[in-house]
């Protein structure tokens, strides 16, 4: 077995470890500060403690490996999401955080110029609760304590979960590094799309990441029986919602630009009777953040519109927003030359059509990210797979970005 082999082994193995740290049913689903989280950040640690890293929680829920450096010197960080979507894969996320981890295994005792964290991150999904990126924007100095008062299905208070996981929100927003003492981000994370595959590729550097933002959205109108109410005169929200899903795809496909409503509540939800409420949520995403703004901006009046088209209501609220991030040019290119040392190839560059912690990283530092190729191009799906042979070509290439660099 070569090197790569070996480490893309033991990758391939800590991530079916940590796999079953999940809700029941296919696939992942590992939210944020439950029993499924607390579960990973005991294998996380191990892991950590074996890269020789100090390991600690932070306020804002983000597990931190430390392997400390010189004496004033700056530190670099790596990481990625713990979190993953309902029914998701096995490696969106928590592969960057075992392949960081891995890498400082790789280097054994080699001192470095500089300190390095791994940070595994609670929640980048969003799936929980109405925002995402807590733990980046806390060290970014972004977040909003706002976010604390939002609530999950269950009517739980984010603020409330962080604080029952061993967090504090109050603390959260005084997390913020100071600029000065990072030398950067490093993301590793799973490709989730085609590219790396066609192009017969392990790895490749992104270039930029796309901006997002999410909408709550719900629509009113009025139960009736479903024999008696004649077409004309029936409120039905069911009808607005889907109005309005048809209504956001034709326009983001007409500006070029992705969107998507991936939820949907209807009530009662019986089969005789006229839908009387429907919770939707819009999620658009750009590499472009004028193209997005300007989607945004038009769902007012889409709405508008289609609620006096079928006599319903419809109230929209914007919940999230990241701006789309450009990677650092210096970080890439010698990311770029570590990938050819450990490959033998040139490093294929690609955008991110995915938002990824390394996004809100951004506003601390010069951020940069390394794709692993993606079976298939799936993801956010039971069925994501990144091969093991890749995985080491990764942590090979993390291990010779960190060998040779100085900050
Ligand atoms: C996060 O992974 C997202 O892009 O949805
Ligand atoms: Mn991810
Ligand atoms: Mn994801």
């Amino acid at each position: 077995m070569t090197a790569n082999e070996d480490w893309g082994a033991m990758a391939s193995e800590r991530l079916s470890a940590i796999a079953k740290a999940s809700e029941p049913g296919p696939g992942v689903t590992r939210l944020p500060f439950g029993p499924e989280h607390e579960a990973a950040l005991d294998l996380i640690s191990e892991w950590m403690r074996r890269a020789g890293c100090s390991v600690s929680l932070d306020s804002a829920g983000t597990l931190i490996g430390r392997r400390e450096g010189p004496p004033g010197a700056p530190t670099l960080l790596i990481g990625s999401h713990q979190d993953s979507v309902r029914e998701g894969g096995a490696f969106d996320g928590i592969m960057g955080v075992a392949l960081g981890c891995l890498a400082l295994e790789a280097l054994g005792a080699q001192e470095l110029p500089f300190a390095v964290e791994v940070l595994a991150f609670a929640d980048e999904e969003g799936v929980r609760f109405p925002t995402a990126l807590i733990g980046p924007r806390a060290l970014a100095g972004t977040l909003d304590p706002k976010v604390f008062e939002m609530t999950d299905r269950a009517g739980e208070r984010l603020g409330e979960a962080l604080r029952a996981f061993g967090g504090d929100p109050e603390k959260a927003t005084m997390l913020a590094r100071n600029p000065d003492e990072i030398a950067g981000y490093l993301e590793l994370h799973i490709e989730q799309g085609p590219v790396l595959e066609a192009a017969d590729a392990p790895l490749g550097v992104v270039t930029a990441i796309s901006g997002i933002e999410r909408h709550r959205v719900t629509v009113t109108g009025e139960a009736g029986h479903a024999g008696t109410v004649p077409m004309e005169m029936r409120h039905d929200a069911l009808l607005s919602a889907s109005d309005l899903v048809r209504g956001v795809h034709d326009m983001a496909r007409d500006h070029g630009i992705r969107a998507t409503v991936g939820q949907l509540t209807v009530s009662p939800n019986v089969v005789n009777a006229i839908p009387a409420r429907v919770d939707l949520t819009i999620e658009i995403r750009a590499a472009e953040d004028a193209a997005r703004d300007a989607v945004g901006a038009a769902l007012g009046e889409l709405c508008a519109g289609i609620a006096v088209e079928t006599l319903t209501e419809i109230e929209i609220e914007k919940t999230y927003s990241q701006p789309a991030q450009a990677c650092d040019p210096d970080l890439r290119a010698r990311l770029a030359a570590a990938v050819e040392a450990a490959t033998g190839a040139p490093a294929i560059e690609l955008p991110s059509g995915a938002t990824h912690d390394a996004s809100a990283m951004a506003d601390l530092c010069p951020i940069a990210m390394l794709f692993v190729r993606c079976k298939g191009g799936v993801s956010h799906n039971p069925a994501e797979e990144a091969n093991g042979a890749d995985m080491g070509a990764a942590v090979s290439a993390l291990a010779e970005f960190l060998r040779r660099y100085v900050p």
